[in-house]
């Protein structure tokens, strides 16, 4: 039923994305192997670093997080909350999580296949031993079993992390307000952990938003999440864990030991920017992503392939068309004959799977329409 952490190397798991996109400028594909997110808000980046340039300073900051910044993400999610602790990125949140959980007798951490490659690295660094439990996509869109989950996480009890990406990286699967209040009695009849990937939270097109509340009322919930998607800015490296008093203490600690503070300029900066780009701009945001997902995915449809529907994230599931033969790496195959780059998920599976691959919406719906108008090159093989 579950497997263990792959044995390959992390480095080869992540580098897979360098060499895709590395084929893409080789071969002047569209790349949409990659996350990351088209720059909708560096004019708001640039006038936030620019005016609190002449203010910032260039020591040490607190490690949780200057007030300014904590206040901000505290505002994300309402009153009632832990005060969120600043890192330098959801990674970093979710390690310093596990770094926490792992100080506090957890061994083992739960979550859903297919998986963020970047989650095996996190467990093997941590100490923890992983597990999974698989989504089911033989239909049209990804469905969770909520009984298998119940199964695998039931004998762990308190020495389990579950953790949850709502929306899910690469499925772009919502969990429904029933599947989590399942989630909810699961952890309270456990005693296990819940730890949310609360990365892709702005961009459901489908689907309840997460019941924060509710789970943080069980006192072994913990939020990790960041700038990166919503506030359009991976390479700014802010994230944030809001987590219950004594795992936010060994988180804490363990951010210290990992990055020690996050830059007081960047700090200053996301706390405009937060201010700025409001519920409603994120919205719109979200509106457009949606009308690109749509357009990917007819454009996928049109060419044969066969589609797993997203309910929210950044990613498109698409299995090649079974009218050509393909080679063993489908992906480089597409990027040569089709001119379009999508990222092979072997690394973010551990069980036998079909081949899927998958496809970035977060580009520009200009690099979405191009990709769409290649596409249907997809059937015909170079030499036919
Ligand atoms: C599911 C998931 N979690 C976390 C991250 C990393 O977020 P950050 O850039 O804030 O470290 C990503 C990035 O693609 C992701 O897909």
């Amino acid at each position: 039923m579950s497997t263990s952490t792959s044995t390959e190397p992390d480095s080869q798991v992540v580098g897979v994305y360098q060499r895709m996109t590395a084929l893409a400028a080789e071969h002047s594909a569209v790349n949409l192997s990659q996350g990351i997110p088209e720059p909708v808000y560096d004019t708001e980046w640039r006038a936030a670093l620019t005016a609190e340039m002449p203010h910032a300073h260039f020591q040490y900051t607190p490690s949780a997080g200057t007030p300014g910044l904590r206040a901000s993400v505290a505002g994300l999610y309402g009153d009632g909350f832990p005060a969120p602790v600043t890192t330098s990125g959801c990674t970093e949140s979710l390690a310093a999580a596990l770094f926490g959980l792992a100080d506090d007798g957890c061994d083992t951490v739960l979550w859903l296949e297919p998986f963020y490659s970047y989650y095996p690295g996190l467990a093997r660094i941590t100490g923890m031993a992983a597990r999974s439990v698989p989504i089911d996509l033989t239909g049209p869109a990804p469905r969770l079993d909520m009984d298998r989950l119940a199964a695998e996480l039931a004998p762990l009890g308190r020495r389990g992390v579950l953790l949850l990406n709502s929306p899910h990286n690469p499925t772009g699967l919502v969990l429904g307000s029933e599947e989590w209040a399942a989630v909810r009695a699961l952890v309270e009849r456990h005693g296990c952990h819940l730890l949310i990937d609360d990365v892709y939270r702005d961009f459901r097109y489908r689907g309840p938003a997460v019941p924060y509340e509710a789970l943080m009322e069980t006192g072994r919930t913990a939020i990790a999440g960041g700038v990166s998607k919503s506030y359009a800015a991976a390479g700014v490296r802010l994230g944030w864990l809001l987590a219950p008093g004594r795992l936010a203490r060994r988180a804490e600690t363990a951010h210290m030991h990992l990055s020690n503070c996050a830059p007081d300029l960047l700090q200053r900066a996301a706390v405009r920017v937060l201010a700025e780009v409001d519920t409603a701009r994120l919205e719109g945001t979200a509106g457009a992503y949606r009308r690109k997902r749509d357009h990917l995915l007819a454009a996928l449809t049109g060419s044969g392939f066969t589609v797993s529907v997203p309910d929210g994230g950044h990613f498109v599931m698409a299995v090649p068309p079974a009218d050509r033969p393909w080679g063993p790496e489908p992906a480089v195959d597409l990027l040569l004959d089709a001119g379009v780059c999508a990222l092979p998920l072997d690394h973010f599976f551990t069980r036998p799977h079909t081949p899927w691959l998958r496809f970035s919406f977060a580009v520009s719906a200009g690099q979405v329409e191009e990709a769409a108008r290649r596409l249907p090159r997809a059937r015909t093989t170079r030499n036919t």
